[in-house]
This record gives C-alpha cells, sequence and structure tokens, in this order.
C-alpha cells in the first residue's frame, strides 16, 4: 500500500525558501511530499459520537478502507540528525502552514525553520480532509479514527521507506500536535498502544476532555459553521459536515497587544475546514491510553481562552495530576504551562519562547 512518496513541484511558498534564496550557504532545504496512506479502520456509524468509536460494539460502527493521499512539507538541515523526524500535525481549520506562516513577513513564526536551523528535520502535514490532502466527499468518512491512523500509517511508512532520494528511513519519529492534531496523536497513542509508531509524542494546546465537557472551543467567539455558508466561492460544493471558524480571536490571548493584528487577518484569510467529527471526538482523550509506552508532554498557554478558563491552568501540580491517569504506561508525562501564550502558541509575540519549549522536549525524547 502506502509505498510510493513521490516529491511534487509544488508552489510552495515557505518562508525557510524566501529566507535561504537570500543566503549563501542554505542550512535547510524543504520540499513538498505526497504520501498515499492506506486507512482501514471501524469509525461510528453516528458521526457525533464523542469517543469516535472507542466505546461501540460492532453493529453501532462501519468500515473506511481507503487510500487517501496526505500532503506534507518535508524539512531537512544539511547537516544535523538524520534520525529523528518530527511529525507536525495542526490544528482544526488550520493547515500544515500553522507550523510555517508561508510569507516574509512571518518568517521568524516558523517552528519548522527553527527546529531545521537546530538539526532537526520535520513534516509538516495537512490532516486528512485539509489543505492538499485528500478530502473525501463524505465528511462522516473524516472521523478520529480514519485521522489518526493515516498519521500513524504515514509515521509507520517513514520507519520503513525513504521520504525522498538520498534521506534514510527514521529509526524514531515523535509526533508533535497543536490542537486537534495533538487529539488525534492521543487517539492513535490509545488504539495503536505498544504498536504505536511514535517514540514519543508533544501534545500541544489540548487538555482532556470529558464526555460531558463542552466541546474545546464553545463559549467562545470560535462558532463552527458550514464551510460552504462561509466562503461560497471556495467550498460552495462541500458536503455541509464540513465546517470552519470565521472569528479566530479566541486563538489569541485576551489582550491584542501580545500578538500582530496582522497574523489575526492572515490567519483568517488562510483558514481550512474540519468535519463535524472532527471538532466533536476530542472527548476520546478522557480514555486511557493504557498501553502507550513512549513519552508523552503536554505544552499549553497560560492566556489559553479555548483550554484555560476558569483558572484549570494556574495550579500546574493539580493539573498534572489529574491529566496523567489516562498515561499509566507512559515512559514520562508531564505538563508545561507558558506563560502568556494564546492557543495557537506559535502565532503570538511569545512563539519564540514556545519554540525553545517544544524543541527541549524533542531534543530529550530524541536520546
Ligand atoms: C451495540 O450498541 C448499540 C448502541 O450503543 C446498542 O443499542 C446495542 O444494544 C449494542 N449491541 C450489543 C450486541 O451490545
Ligand atoms: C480493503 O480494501 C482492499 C482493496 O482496496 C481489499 O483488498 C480488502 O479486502 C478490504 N478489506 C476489508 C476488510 O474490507
Ligand atoms: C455518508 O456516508 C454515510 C455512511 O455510509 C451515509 O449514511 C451518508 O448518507 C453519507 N452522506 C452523504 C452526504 O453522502
Ligand atoms: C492493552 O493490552 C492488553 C494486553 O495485551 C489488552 O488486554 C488491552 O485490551 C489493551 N488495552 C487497550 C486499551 O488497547
Ligand atoms: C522575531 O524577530 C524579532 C526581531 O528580531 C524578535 O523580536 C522576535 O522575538 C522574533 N520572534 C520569534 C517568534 O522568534
Amino acid at each position: 500500500m502506502l509505498l510510493r512518496t513521490i516529491s511534487v513541484l509544488l508552489l510552495h511558498l515557505s518562508s525557510l525558501y524566501l529566507r535561504l534564496g537570500a543566503a549563501s550557504v542554505a542550512p535547510c532545504s524543504c520540499s513538498s511530499v505526497i504520501v498515499p496512506v492506506h486507512v482501514n479502520v471501524l469509525v461510528p456509524k453516528d458521526p457525533t459520537d464523542v469517543f469516535g468509536g472507542l466505546k461501540s460494539n460492532e453493529t453501532s460502527q462501519r468500515r473506511v478502507n481507503a487510500t487517501y493521499d496526505i500532503y506534507g512539507v518535508f524539512c531537512q538541515p544539511k547537516a544535523g540528525n538524520e534520525d529523528v523526524l518530527q511529525l507536525l500535525a495542526h490544528g482544526g481549520s488550520y493547515t500544515s502552514q500553522y507550523w510555517s506562516p508561508p510569507i516574509e513577513e512571518f518568517q521568524n513564526y516558523s517552528y519548522t525553520a527553527f527546529s531545521c536551523e537546530r538539526g532537526l528535520p520535520s513534516l509538516a502535514v495537512d490532516l486528512l480532509g485539509a489543505g492538499l490532502s485528500s478530502r473525501p466527499a463524505n465528511a462522516s468518512d473524516v472521523q478520529f479514527p480514519t485521522s489518526a491512523a493515516a498519521l500513524s500509517q504515514l509515521a509507520q511508512h517513514l520507519k520503513t521507506a525513504s521520504i525522498l532520494p538520498g534521506v534514510r528511513p527514521f529509526q524514531k519519529i515523535i509526533g508533535i500536535g497543536h490542537s486537534l492534531g495533538s487529539a488525534l496523536f492521543n487517539f492513535g497513542a490509545i488504539v495503536d498502544g505498544v504498536q504505536s509508531p511514535f517514540d514519543a509524542i508533544v501534545l500541544t494546546s489540548i487538555l482532556v476532555f470529558g464526555p460531558n465537557d463542552p466541546p474545546p472551543g464553545s463559549g467562545t467567539s470560535a462558532v463552527l459553521i458550514a464551510a460552504r455558508d462561509a466562503d461560497p466561492l471556495r467550498w460552495r460544493t462541500l458536503d455541509p459536515a464540513y465546517v470552519t471558524i470565521n472569528d479566530r480571536t479566541a486563538f489569541y490571548p485576551p489582550d491584542p497587544t501580545e500578538y500582530s493584528p496582522r497574523m489575526l487577518l492572515f490567519d483568517g484569510f488562510t483558514k481550512d475546514v474540519i468535519s463535524l467529527s472532527m471538532a466533536v471526538q476530542a472527548a476520546s482523550s478522557s480514555i486511557p491510553a493504557a498501553n502507550y509506552t513512549g513519552a508523552v508532554a503536554k505544552v499549553v498557554g497560560a492566556k489559553d481562552q479555548v483550554l484555560c478558563a476558569a483558572d484549570r491552568c494556574v495550579d500546574v501540580e493539580a493539573l498534572t495530576a489529574a491529566e496523567q491517569v489516562v498515561w499509566p504506561a507512559a515512559k514520562s508525562f508531564e505538563i508545561l504551562v507558558l506563560q502568556g501564550s494564546g492557543h495557537d502558541l506559535d502565532l503570538d509575540f511569545r512563539a519564540g519562547a514556545a519554540f525553545e519549549t517544544i524543541f527541549g522536549l524533542v531534543t530529550k525524547f530524541s536520546k
């Protein structure tokens, strides 16, 4: 199945390219890749099942058995670690651009550039249904089991086959998620257990959601609307169960002097879609990842309006105690709360500190 990795010459205006174009010795190079992955999973017949089928019996499930193209941007240092890959998964209604906003003005908001310059390769993917990856016509095919399996299959593939000619398969893969991307790595850890291809996971901007908690973002201005109503020119033909978020201010700190208003504008222009299932199945994170044995770290912003309301992130020790119960077999578990950061850790004025933190965890887990 998964067997071909095609490098495509898409017009990828990466900040890295813009910057490196001027430099005499490029420390990094980036390429767009498309990797077909085969997914064969059971999904709940009810796409609003908050557990994503983890508590369902066979009669309430159906099979999704399909091959999807996963698009990503692979960045590789000219010299550095060739054995460890960071697999970056963006949040809901974003794309891989979250990890490297592709305009010069925002060139130092690039985690891919930050980590590549320090010697670590990354692959920032578009989740199934988003950006340039396959978007199944029927949004109810894009559920947690499907999307999480696509990430696991991709990682498994990259441990046995080379992503580009001349690049060896990777020995270790560290999953780094943002928000929904983190929830998907979490789901994969529950399902894959000891078989997980992820040696460690760094879950940014996610906390456990109980089945009775309101879904992430509710009570804020981050309201889900059908994508075809939000932008008919772009998305008129989409299944109405593909949704997006128009007002993105809740993803930034409450004080507007803590981020660039132009970043918020850019964020709005480049927003993407998620399926409705993606918006509700984060409650699956309340189920223990009983058999996942890699290291796990969570990173959240103290000013995250989506997660840290009601002083939830003030007492880090209590938060850690409450969250580590769902990781009984993990090699290690820690939570880091970043003072001043909002939900989109990478997009506000504290991004540099967030990059240091994430990179520090990856360095520790790479050993
Ligand atoms: C399967 O789950 C459905 C929905 O929760 C329930 O109505 C049904 O009784 C269950 N069937 C079996 C055989 O447990
Ligand atoms: C999944 O699809 C493949 C072909 O695409 C087929 O060979 C296989 O039998 C299918 N598996 C199931 C369980 O349906
Ligand atoms: C999507 O697939 C499900 C399950 O096969 C089906 O019940 C539903 O009618 C489909 N929706 C659309 C819009 O085709
Ligand atoms: C964990 O592994 C045990 C032993 O193999 C198995 O019985 C159990 O079902 C697994 N748990 C999960 C959540 O997969
Ligand atoms: C971007 O560069 C400016 C000016 O050099 C600096 O003040 C800021 O901290 C940098 N931001 C990040 C995210 O590194």
